[in-house]
């Protein structure tokens, strides 16, 4: 029973160290790193709730091709979440990062 336990705890810290940390790196065919586009950040952070074309929706997530928010809303819902949208400022990394994904999610309006 006790190592069952133990066992279970393994695997949960395991996981959590396993988890992503943010950082999509991308190589070319020289094998130098490529700084990931737009796109690339979107599919690793937020499709899995938006889905690939904004409209998922899963978790509560909202469509975004239906959302009536200014581009400073979106960029704020972006670095610092609301409800089931976790914040993702750190995530992103940099302002370039958090700006370029705010464009991204406004063209799919
Ligand atoms: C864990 C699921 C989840 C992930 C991952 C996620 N979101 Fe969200 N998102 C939500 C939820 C839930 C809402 C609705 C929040 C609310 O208003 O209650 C939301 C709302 C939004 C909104 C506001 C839409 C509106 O009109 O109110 C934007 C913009 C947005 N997300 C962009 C993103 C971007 C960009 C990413 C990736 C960097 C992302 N989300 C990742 C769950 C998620």
């Amino acid at each position: 029973m006790v190592l069952k336990i133990c066992f279970s705890s393994l695997l949960l810290v395991s996981c959590f160290s396993c988890s992503s940390n943010g950082t999509v790196e991308k190589t070319n065919e020289k094998g130098a790193k490529i700084q990931p586009t737009a796109q690339d950040l979107y599919i690793e952070h937020c499709s899995i709730c938006h889905g690939s074309d904004g409209k998922l929706g899963a978790a509560g997530a909202k469509d975004l091709t239906q959302s009536k928010l200014s581009s400073v809303e979106v960029q704020k819902r972006i670095e610092k979440g609301k409800n089931g949208m976790p914040p993702m400022k750190e995530l992103l990394g940099s302002k370039k990062n958090i700006t370029s994904m705010t464009e991204y999610v406004l063209r799919m309006r």
